[in-house]
């Protein structure tokens, strides 16, 4: 009651400062204690808040005054410095998270168009969620019952009748897969401890790494995937016991591992006891290909699964999972529960009930053929238009290309001109957890208006070329 008269007061007397001149004299506590009704020493605590917000100022025995010189000071926020100490080394915000104005061409974010998502699905299901007890109950901490099935469900499907699948309590529900790497990089690394991590690799993968605070192994990996032998030797030469990889579809790549190389691995984490954080953020985006998971091949808790639906479902929803066994599951779990308590049962009533729809399959068939087409788009116009590139691949899944450019390219001047141009792209050094190995873009064919992609990289090949004639 006292607070919330004082408070009034307050807002009150800043209307009338703010039509006021500089050095008025505000009307005396006694008209205010009228006007507003209130005891003199809620005006008079009024006061003292306008004065400590240096709006008024107070001359004793004369009055309060609008203050002559109400200079709008910068806030000082530099006694933080002191009090946080030096800035953390930290990758840089990835560009892939920026938003890009209506009229550019966005070839650089890594996420997918609305007409690549199932809306219709995701309205109708938040819409059935609205009249469900979701909207008030607190799921369990490792996720709804029928969602944990369903993630294992999917999982057991691609596994051999020999290997024993992998079931419900073997999943927790994740608000999206990055908090999922966070938590399995504390849980199975930990502070200063190595982590072997493909190179290049997905930007928020080295940022959660940087997070988690653990030191960072990288592995070359190329079209085939890492060579097995080297990442035995570095197991081997750094004492580390876990190896975070997409195995499918790798974002920036687009390459899958080849299968020596998924035999090489597994036979290495079984005889190093060892886990792979298998990344599989692309599980849904299949174009060409479907190889199984790594995970259907484990039963003896070697590989920690992570499985988004944040592209294929909704960025507005994004749920994920991770599927973990034995110890480790629960201690991912333990982080999970610092870290985050619990998904919302709405978001994840809706994501269930969008992937259990007859119409999500079909959903998917149509999203595999529009990204063909999309990827195709520009895989032909940086043929056509940028004979300096060289393409890395043909994705046969996921949502981006990774284009080589010409050694010596300048690339922050070349991603800068381009977006003055009106396109946005993502220079692949973000990508690398080392020093990068040569330029390059990683493009996203998922973006908006791909009519617009050929335009869009033909002022990239002009772009580029009147850099190298600059050179
Ligand atoms: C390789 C990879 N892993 C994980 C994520 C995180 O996705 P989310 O947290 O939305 O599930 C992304 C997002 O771009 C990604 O590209």
């Amino acid at each position: 009651m006292y607070d919330d008269s004082s408070s009034r007061i307050v807002v009150g007397l800043k209307g009338w400062i703010d039509g006021a001149a500089p050095g008025a004299r505000l009307p005396s506590t006694r008209t205010l204690v009228a006007e507003y009704g209130a005891s003199p020493v809620t005006v008079q605590k009024a006061l003292r808040t306008l004065t400590e917000q240096g709006l008024v100022e107070t001359r004793t025995g004369v009055g309060t005054f609008v203050r002559a010189a109400r200079v709008n000071r910068p806030n000082d926020y530099g006694w933080q410095t002191a009090a946080l100490g030096a800035l953390p080394s930290q990758p840089p915000r990835s560009v892939a998270l920026r938003d890009a104005p209506a009229d550019t061409i966005a070839l650089h974010s890594g996420y997918p168009d609305r007409e690549l998502l199932p809306e219709r699905l995701v309205r109708a299901a938040f819409a059935r969620a609205a009249r469900s007890d979701a909207v008030i109950g607190r799921p369990p901490a490792a996720g709804l019952p029928e969602l944990q099935s369903w993630f294992a469900g999917e999982l057991a499907a691609a596994t051999p009748s020999t290997i024993v699948a992998p079931t419900a309590g073997d999943v927790i529900v994740l608000p999206g897969s990055q908090s999922g790497l966070t938590a399995a990089f504390r849980a199975l690394a930990g502070p200063g401890r190595p982590l072997l991590i493909e190179s290049p690799t997905y930007w928020g993968a080295i940022l959660a790494a940087a997070q988690a605070g653990v030191h960072l192994v990288p592995i070359p990996t190329g079209l085939d995937g890492p060579d097995p032998d080297e990442v035995d030797r570095a197991f081997d030469r750094t004492g580390a016991r876990a190896f975070y990889a997409q195995p499918r579809f790798a974002n920036p790549t687009g390459t899958s591992w080849a299968p020596r190389v998924v035999d090489g691995v597994l036979d290495i984490l079984r005889e190093r006891g060892a886990f792979l954080i298998e990344d599989d953020w692309a599980h849904d985006l299949g174009i060409d290909a479907d190889p199984a998971p790594l995970a259907a091949r484990d039963d003896a808790g070697h590989i920690v699964y992570v499985r988004s639906l944040t592209k294929s479902v909704s960025p507005a929803v994004r749920v994920a999972a991770i599927i973990a066994r034995g110890p480790a599951r629960d201690r991912v779990l333990a982080d999970v529960e610092a870290h985050t308590m619990y998904v919302s049962g709405v978001l994840q009533t809706v994501a269930r009930d969008v992937i259990t729809q007859p119409a999500w399959r079909t959903h998917l068939r149509g999203v595999r053929h529009q990204l063909a087409g999309r990827r195709d788009l520009l895989m032909d116009a940086l043929r056509a238009h940028v004979p300096g590139a060289h393409l890395h691949a043909v994705p046969a899944g996921g949502l981006n290309i990774w284009v080589r450019l010409p050694d010596g390219t300048d690339l922050p001047r070349l991603v800068r001109e381009c977006e003055n141009a009106g396109v946005l792209v993502a220079g692949g050094d973000g990508w690398f957890p080392a020093e990068p190995t040569a330029p390059y873009l990683r493009l996203n064919f998922a973006g908006p208006n791909p009519g617009a992609f050929p335009d869009g990289v033909r002022i990239l090949g002009r772009t580029l070329e009147t850099l190298a004639g600059a050179r």
